[in-house]
């Protein structure tokens, strides 16, 4: 049993820790890249305002926002990255006219010109666009930004290039007709894009280097990495070696788990009401991770068609912005309703009671899930289609940022739905926190874990589209991050012990301190590590430091899982071929091989300030966020799934054949699409990115290249396997359920037969 020190230490670590993240929080509200009131030109006209800017941001937002390219680095990888490419389009003005141009003649200046020019005159023009740009002259007692020459020339060529790109659409960016409305519009969120690409070529105050640390990267504008990034990265590279040292050190002094694993025997299952009402959960969020996995594909391919799926049309019901956000948002929904079903499922098992009208209330959550699903696809699809643009279009649209992207109205009940789950869950484990003395043991622990997940959710309530981008950006990593690199870890980490437990594989003891140790390496490491989504997004130069390191020492207790995928195979070994458990063993270690590989080896891979200076928003970021989102947290969800099926439905209905396809068809399809389509096609954009820029490696010249077409093609067969095994999936389901319900009707009638006949013959 954990002692009390231990317990003083994690409390204090997560105290430090946050306090750590608002300290810095604090710091990037206080240095954030200021909106001027007014921006003007060098004779005082007013180009364009605060209101402007903001106005755009919203608009930009509430068309599906970081689904339609990027904003500083960070959304969809397909059509370009706006900061980086209005950045870029600026500076060639600006060296036009550094080269002796008048304003007509600079505006039409292209990249090939520059190049054409001799190596002397290349170098005075880069020399002066890179003073020129970087030349803060924002004035804070007047609240004005006085444009350079070069800016105030190219701001309405921008306009009229995004109006124009806008009003038409693109096939190259899979963006359709019509994603701006007016001439107006256009300029309002070419005033968004601007100020972004400002505030990436402007110097802070005092300093030499911009407000975004110099991203993006772009040699023309003078902007390159800064000493900190490469020093900040070699310095985690250390920490991460020492603390794997250390840390396997620590688990070795600790012990082997010698118990010898006893795997309880499986009888009939007799689930409760409450508990047989969890199933109807499992099957629709197995026909939503299809649905999931479809869009999937269908957003890859987007990626050679262009609006088109096979020479059809679908860009104009289904455009790529609706499908990427859909994939997104369905993978939260059913990774989501799978663990909640799983603690409905576990409350009624550990309390051994079933609280009044449980039942009821498990079909009312379950109602009121299918609501928030609907109505958020249905919402995000309209806003995405320029249905929702009004000022309050976000309540039910669009929100525009990645992975919370549902209106405010579905997000709340969101929030609601997942507090009625709660309040459910604690019903039910009641007897058994009554029965734990120790307030810090398994059972306690599972409901800290589940009441860590609508709290965080809720951070995502603390801006609006409105919002400085740069805080927005600060809370939504508070969601996003401490979700999937904090708590679910923890939560998962708990489940994983408590499951183990329940059925025998391991000693209650022992997983109860193995589980202390591993909430101190996640929460220790990882809150503070939220700084590595932060680096580039207008923050102080700390960020980086704090964010490189701590970040680094999340990967510590993911590389000690190559331990417990060991322990996980030989348990499922020893229990045997025939084992109840068999597969849903080895989904827990495929959950801890992904852990390893997917959120560890890929999650630092770009981890690194100098990595991601020049990787942010290119496609090696998908690499890790599949192999991590679906890899942990997708087998995760069927792991608990089958967990809890296992102990609700009648033997004969569960078909071990499916299971094992499933599992392999999922895993080979997941690590097929990595290996042979995300690598090669991130490391090609990555190699691009550091010879040229982020801008040419967004370009329409790069995504569309034969080689990322190629290895958008190559994904074909890995999908088609992976998505054989969804299905696969599916199809054990339903024939568990309806098998199991089949079953249970024959006992019925068999009964009341039996009944009837003594009846008859009394
Ligand atoms: C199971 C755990 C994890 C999950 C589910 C996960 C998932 C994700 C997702 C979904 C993204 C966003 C991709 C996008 O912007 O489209 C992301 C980004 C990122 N993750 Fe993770 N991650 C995990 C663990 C880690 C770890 C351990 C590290 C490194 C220490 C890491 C480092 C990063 C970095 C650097 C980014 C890119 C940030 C950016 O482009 O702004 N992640 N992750
Ligand atoms: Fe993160």
């Amino acid at each position: 049993m954990p002692s009390h020190r231990t317990r003083a230490v994690l409390l204090f670590v997560v105290v430090a820790a946050f306090s750590v993240l608002i300290f810095g929080g604090a710091q990037i509200s206080r240095y954030k890249p200021p909106i001027p009131g007014r921006v003007v030109d060098a004779q005082g006209q007013v180009i364009f305002t605060a209101e402007d800017v903001v106005a755009g941001q919203k608009y930009y937002l509430s068309r599906g926002g970081q689904h339609v390219g990027s904003i500083l680095g960070h959304g969809a990888y397909l059509a370009p990255d706006w900061t980086a490419d209005s950045l870029h389009r600026t500076a060639l003005v600006t060296a036009g006219l550094a080269h002796g141009l008048d304003a007509g003649a600079a505006r039409a200046f292209t990249q090939a010109d520059l190049e054409a020019l001799d190596a002397g005159e290349r170098g005075r023009v880069q020399a002066l666009v890179k003073d020129e740009l970087h030349r803060n002259r924002y004035d804070a007692a007047t609240d004005t930004l006085t444009l350079s020459r070069g800016q105030a020339t190219a701001f309405p060529t921008l306009v009229a290039y995004y109006d124009q790109l806008f009003q038409k659409g693109s096939d190259a960016m899979s963006i359709p007709p019509g994603f701006v409305d007016s001439p107006e519009r256009a300029r309002q969120v070419t005033a968004f894009y601007f100020w972004t690409a400002w505030s990436g070529m402007t110097d802070r105050p005092g300093e030499t280097f911009t407000y975004t640390a110099n991203w993006p990267f772009d040699p023309l504008a003078g902007n390159g990495p800064l000493p900190s990034a490469l020093i900040w990265s070699i310095a985690s590279v250390l920490l991460l070696i020492a603390g794997t040292g250390l840390a396997i050190y620590f688990y070795m002094r600790n012990g082997e788990d010698e118990h010898r694993p006893e795997l309880a025997p499986l009888a009939e299952p007799n689930p409760t009401p409450s508990q047989r009402a969890t199933l109807p959960f499992f099957l629709i969020a197995l026909v939503l991770f299809v649905l999931q996995a479809a869009l999937g594909s269908l957003t890859g391919h987007y990626a050679v068609e262009g609006n088109k799926f096979f020479g059809m049309d679908l860009g104009g019901i289904l455009p790529y912005a609706a499908s990427r956000t859909w994939h997104l948002q369905l993978a939260v929904f059913w990774i989501a309703t799978c663990w909640l079903a799983t603690g409905l499922f576990i409350g009624p098992a550990v309390g051994g009671v079933e609280p009044k009208a449980q039942k009821a209330l498990v079909l009312t959550l379950l109602g009121a899930l299918v609501v928030v699903v609907v109505g958020s696809l249905v919402g995000t699809w309209a806003g995405i289609q320029g249905k929702l643009s009004g000022e309050n279009g976000w309540l039910i649209g669009h929100q525009g940022y990645e992975y919370i992207e549902l209106g405010r109205v579905w997000q709340v009940a969101l929030i609601a739905g997942m507090l009625l789950w709660l309040v459910l869950v604690y019903r039910a484990i009641k007897p058994a926190l009554q029965k734990e003395q120790d307030k810090g043991g398994l059972t306690h622990l599972l409901l800290y874990a589940s009441v860590s997940i609508p709290l965080f959710y809720s951070v995502g309530l603390f801006y609006t589209p409105g919002t400085h981008i740069a805080m927005a950006d600060y809370w939504r990593w508070w969601v996003v991050h401490l979700w999937v690199e904090n708590f679910f870890e923890v939560f998962a980490t708990v489940a994983l012990a408590f499951v183990l437990t329940q059925i025998g594989a391991v000693k209650s003891s022992s997983a109860l301190k193995a589980t202390y140790f591993s909430i101190l390496l996640y929460l220790g490491s990882g809150i503070i590590g939220t700084f590595h989504h932060l680096y580039f997004t207008g923050s102080p130069l700390m960020i980086t430091a704090l964010g490189a390191t701590f970040s680094a020492l999340e990967v510590v207790p993911l590389t000690l899982l190559g331990f417990e995928v060991y322990q996980n195979l030989k348990v499922a070994k020893l229990a045997g071929n025939q084992s109840p458990y068999r597969w849903p063993l080895y989904f827990f270690t495929a959950v801890a091989f992904w852990n390893m590989i997917g959120a560890g080896v890929f999650g630092f891979l770009i981890n690194p300030p100098i990595v991601l200076y020049y990787a942010q928003g290119l496609n090696t970021t998908p690499i890790h966020s599949h192999g991590a989102l679906f890899g942990v947290y997708g087998f995760l969800a069927i792991a608990l799934m089958l967990f809890s099926m296992r102990h609700t439905v009648r033997k004969a209905a569960w078909d071990d054949r499916l299971l094992g396809f499933a599992f392999w068809a999922l895993n080979l399809g997941l690590a097929g699409m990595i290996v042979l389509s995300l690598l090669p096609a991130g490391f090609y954009q990555f190699a691009i990115a550091i010879k040229h820029g982020i801008w040419y490696a967004r370009s329409p010249e790069v995504t569309g290249s034969s080689f990322i077409h190629t290895a958008t093609w190559l994904r074909v067969f890995p999908d088609v396997v992976f998505d054989a095994g969804a299905l696969a999936l599916v199809a054990f389901v339903a024939k568990a359920i309806f098998g199991d319900l089949a079953l249970r009707r024959k006992e019925r009638d068999d009964s009341s037969t039996r009944n009837g006949s003594l009846k008859r013959a009394a």
